[in-house]
């Protein structure tokens, strides 16, 4: 098997990659022998950099040449082909001879992609109101020469007479989600959940017995042959999941359902039986226990969303540090009874360290899912708006291409769904103000690539 190289990261979408590979090498395509893969991963830590830098502007001739000009800089990258890209530029300053820019920062890869000897071009112009702004000049840098900070190397002859200094320069290391990992946060402290019931076959549920999944209309048909659609998905998710779960227990709810011995209607139960230990061991165990569960419950309506938030909720707002991060997932069908509850509890739930993610099995319209995800508008409730976006939707028909490889459909699944959690986990840290814990040794020294053989 060739090699795979990884040059930048790892970043989180490139532990993804690694992942749906481990996923794809593990159990092998079919009809594929399989050999070894080697993933070398390099971190490239200039890359995570970010610079602050202020310039200032001299006029030092006594012609008038900024008289009443309003100064800006424009700030270009050079690409590998030698040409340039746009990638700063500053506010105007009105009408001065000695233009103080405000700082402002970039990251080192939008300004010189991580090359420190690359050409940075400034451009200098006088702005005009008719958008015909006048050129006064240009100079060329690098990253390396900006780093030497305010000095008589960072003053700049933009055009006669005129000069460009750097007045300040801050590198700031940017933290990234795999900080937080190596730091030893135990993250993904998975709450695995799935709803139960579809209204399309409601008219079965209500002549409520045990085993209705033998009915092979049903999403939740237990085939001899293959995993139904909720299985498929709890197992896709679930195995990708778990690497990042210390324990790898997951407290596993269903909702949706009559319960014996009484028929009581729950939308929050154990699906292992066991309200006091509501905990199965890794997906395989929750598998289990799903199966299991469908055989001595009875699916029911109305599916309401709102308490299995809010019970995940709970223990998210018990862990304050940052030490733990909580993921919902829920499976489910798409039909949502509580519309207005569940709005309401993502809003409350938006400010604990915690991420839902909704896969919507079956033929519905997620108009209501597509809404909760909240990517276009962010979700509100009672003129409330959610602290930050918390929930990611992905309907799971999209991925369930029947002539395609499946196993390449779930990675797929799998990834898009994890797609914002790392967004969502650090604009939490973000908002908090938590730190990564230092990494704990041992520790691969930069450019020494790590090695990992599956
Ligand atoms: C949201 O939080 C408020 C205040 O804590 C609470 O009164 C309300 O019941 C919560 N909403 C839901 C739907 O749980």
């Amino acid at each position: 098997m060739s090699l795979f190289c990884l040059q930048q990261g790892p970043s989180w979408k490139e532990v993804l990659v690694y992942q749906c590979l481990c996923f794809v090498f593990n159990r092998g395509l079919p009809g594929k022998k399989c050999g070894n893969i080697i993933v070398k991963a390099e971190e490239m830590g200039n890359c995570r950099e970010s610079v602050m830098m202020q310039f200032c502007g001299n006029k030092l001739d006594k012609k008038d040449f900024f008289g009443k000009s309003d100064p800006f800089l424009v700030f270009y990258r050079c690409n590998e082909d030698g040409t340039f890209t746009t990638c700063h530029k500053t506010e105007v300053v009105k009408n001065t001879l000695n233009p103080v820019w405000q700082a402002f920062k970039i990251p080192v890869r939008a300004l010189c992609n991580g090359d420190y000897d690359r050409t940075i071009k400034i451009e200098c112009y006088d702005w005009d109101r008719d958008g015909s702004h006048d050129f006064i000049g240009e100079f060329s840098t690098s990253y390396r020469e900006l780093s030497r900070g305010q000095s008589q190397f960072n003053v700049y002859e933009v055009s006669v007479c005129v000069c460009v200094t750097l007045l300040s320069f801050l590198v700031d290391i940017e933290v990234t989600f795999l900080d937080y990992i190596k730091g030893g946060h135990s993250f993904l402290y998975l709450a695995l959940l799935f709803h139960y019931c579809t209204l399309l076959l409601l008219s079965h549920y209500r002549t409520c017995f045990p085993g209705n999944p033998t009915q092979p209309t049903s999403l939740h048909y237990m085939s001899p042959y293959q995993m139904n659609a909720y299985a498929m998905a709890m197992k896709a998710v679930g195995e990708i999941i778990q690497d990042y779960d210390s324990d790898k227990m997951f407290p596993a709810l269903g909702f949706g359902a009559k319960l014996p011995p009484d028929g009581r209607v729950s939308h929050e139960f154990a699906l292992n039986g066991n309200p006091q230990n509501p905990y199965c061991a890794g997906v395989d165990g929750v598998m289990e226990a799903y199966y299991q569960s469908l055989k001595s419950v009875c699916l029911y309506g109305p599916t309401n969303f709102s308490p299995v938030i809010n019970h995940v909720a709970r223990y998210a707002a018990s862990v304050k540090d940052g030490s733990q991060y909580f993921i919902l997932l829920i499976i489910t069908d798409g039909v949502i009874s509580d519309m207005a509850q569940t709005k309401e509890s993502i809003v409350n739930a938006s400010c604990h360290p915690m991420s839902i993610i909704i896969i919507g099995v079956g033929p519905a319209e997620f108009d209501a899912m597509i809404e909760l995800d909240g990517d276009e508008v962010r979700i509100s409730s009672k003129g409330r708006y959610a602290e930050r976006d918390i929930v990611q939707f992905v309907p799971f028909r999209d991925y369930t291409d029947r002539t395609g490889n499946h196993i390449l459909s779930m990675a797929r699944l799998a990834k898009d769904v994890l797609a914002e959690i790392p967004d969502q986990f650090l604009s939490y840290m973000r908002i908090r103000g938590i730190k990564p814990s230092p990494a704990p040794p041992p520790y691969t020294p930069p450019g020494h690539p790590l090695q990992t053989q599956i």
